[in-house]
Formats: structure tokens, sequence, C-alpha cells
């Protein structure tokens, strides 16, 4: 595999930045996960504009204009003669001469590295069985709408899920679902409400989540961004998850508990067509 470090196409194995990067020191970075089907990124303009609204809301000046990037990840892209999977690109503070919090001052570079990982999305097993979820308090950040590399909360989250056999876990507070570790979470209720949260500083603004949205509404479907409980996503007829790397997932169990009748549902199922659909 061929990575992409600040300028220069490597082999990702050869592929290093300081111990001093900001991002390796404090978390200091912004990072992005776009989907590629049949060697095509999928919609790219709005990861690009999250990218950019991402950078300005910790200060951070992008290395590259949104357009080049672009190019450097259809590049990568062909480089890895890539058909299917994600485009990774982080982007930090740089390295400085030493650990200072402050931001640095002088000429010190952003950071820009992306790498690409092989997957087949569309033809993802669990997209027929769905998956397990668990639940777990929701310990991050107040800034959860910067899609910062600061992701210690869903290593954890994602690592209790993974022990108790479950694809993801829902993070709740305040009573609430908020979001999965790394996915925007979704019921639909028994009278064809397709619910999710509204976007705020208490979620990321999902781009999978965002097209979701707008290809229901354009075929009618019934959706209300409102917050909902654990409760009420166990009496729910469905529930779902949507990220770039999965697009969107039947959920069938949380904690262990059937949601709805416990089987995958037709609404997940169709709009997971509807976003293939988009996405080719
Ligand atoms: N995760 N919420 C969180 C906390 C996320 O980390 C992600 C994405 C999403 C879904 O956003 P999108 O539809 O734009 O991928 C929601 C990426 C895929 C990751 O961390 O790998």
């Amino acid at each position: 595999p061929i990575a992409y470090v600040n300028g220069a196409f490597v082999p990702l194995s050869e592929a290093k930045v300081s111990v001093l990067d900001r991002g390796f020191l404090f978390a200091d970075g912004i990072y992005e996960v776009a989907a590629v089907l049949d060697g095509k990124l999928v919609d790219s303009a709005s990861h690009l504009a999250r990218l950019e609204r991402s950078v300005g809301e910790i200060g951070l000046a992008l290395p590259e204009s949104l357009s080049r990037i672009e190019e450097l990840q259809k590049e990568l892209v062909a480089r890895n003669e890539l058909d299917q999977g994600m485009v990774y690109l982080q982007v930090t503070r740089g390295a400085d001469k030493g650990r200072d919090f402050p931001f640095p001052k002088g000429d010190v570079k952003p950071t820009l590295v992306m790498f690409v990982t092989a997957k087949n999305i569309v033809d993802a097993p669990s997209a027929k069985t769905g998956i397990g979820v668990i639940t777990v308090p929701d310990i991050r950040w107040a800034r959860r709408d910067i899609k910062s590399v600061a992701l210690l909360a869903q290593v954890l989250a994602k690592q209790a899920a993974a022990v108790a056999g479950a694809g993801e876990a829902w993070m709740v507070e305040d009573g609430h679902v908020t979001e999965g570790g790394s996915s925007s979470a979704f019921i639909l209720t028994q009278d064809d409400v397709i619910v999710t949260r509204p976007n705020s500083n208490a979620i990321l603004p999902g781009c999978t989540r965002k097209a979701v949205v707008k290809l229901a509404e354009e075929r009618q479907l019934k959706i209300e961004e409102r917050l909902f409980t654990v409760a009420e996503a166990l009496a729910a007829k469905e529930a779902f998850i949507t990220s770039a790397s999965s697009f969107v997932q039947p959920v069938v169990t949380i904690d262990g508990k059937p949601v709805g009748d416990g089987k995958v549902g037709s609404m997940a199922t169709r709009l997971r067509e509807i976003y293939v659909d988009f996405a080719r």
C-alpha cells in the first residue's frame, strides 16, 4: 500500500511523522474518512466541506487547497488501484521544536497524511444479518461536531462492544442516544417515522446521515430530527446506523435485547440500497 505524507507518496510501511507532531502529543488534529466505490470517492464534496469546517473550528489552516486535497486523494486511490474501501486523511498542527500547548509560532507546517484501506462495504455480510450494539455512557468532550483525532472515548466504547461481540457502541447522555462510536444512530418508529438526533455540538454531523436524510425526504419518507432514548429504540420497529465506512447497517439488538422483532428491517435495507445507488 502507498500512503501520502507531506507532499510525497511513500510505501505505507515507511510513512512516518515526528514524535513531536502535535497530532501525536495533543491529538491536535482533524481527520476525515471518505468511502471509495468503483475507484471513485463517495460524496466527496460533503467530506471536504466538513474538513474545512473542522479545521476552521480549531484555528488550523490546511496546507493545501480543498481541490488539491481531493486531487491527492484521487491520485492515492489510483496509485493503490483501490476499487472499494476508504481514504483516511489526517491533518495536524505539525511538529514544533518541543512540547508546548499554545499554537506554534513561526513557520511550523501542518502535517498532512493520507492512506487507503480496502473493504467490501457493499457486500458486507452484516448488512444481511444486522449487528448488535451495546450502550455506554457518552464520556466525550463538548465539541463532538469537530472531527478531531482525539478518539480515546470511542476506542474504549468500541473495545467494550468488540468484547461483548457487538458491532458498535451507542453512546448515551442524559438518557438519550447521542451517536455510535463511529456512526450516526437512527430508529424507525412503529408508525414508520425515521428518527435521528438533530445536529448540534453533541454529535458529529455525519455525511452519510445528511445524504440519507435527503434521500429519504426526496422519497416522501417521514423523518423527524429529535432525541430518542434507548427504551424508545428497543420498542422501535427498526434501528440502524450510518457511516462512510459502512453506509447503512441494520441494528438488531441493543445490549443483547431485540429491537422490534429482532430481524433486519425493510426500511434499513431499502435505505441501504438507495444509498448504494447514490454512492455509485
Ligand atoms: N466515523 N459519528 C461519529 C462519532 C463518527 O466517528 C462518524 C464517522 C460518524 C459518521 O459520519 P460519516 O457518515 O460522515 O462517516 C458519526 C468514521 C467513518 C471513522 O471514524 O472511521
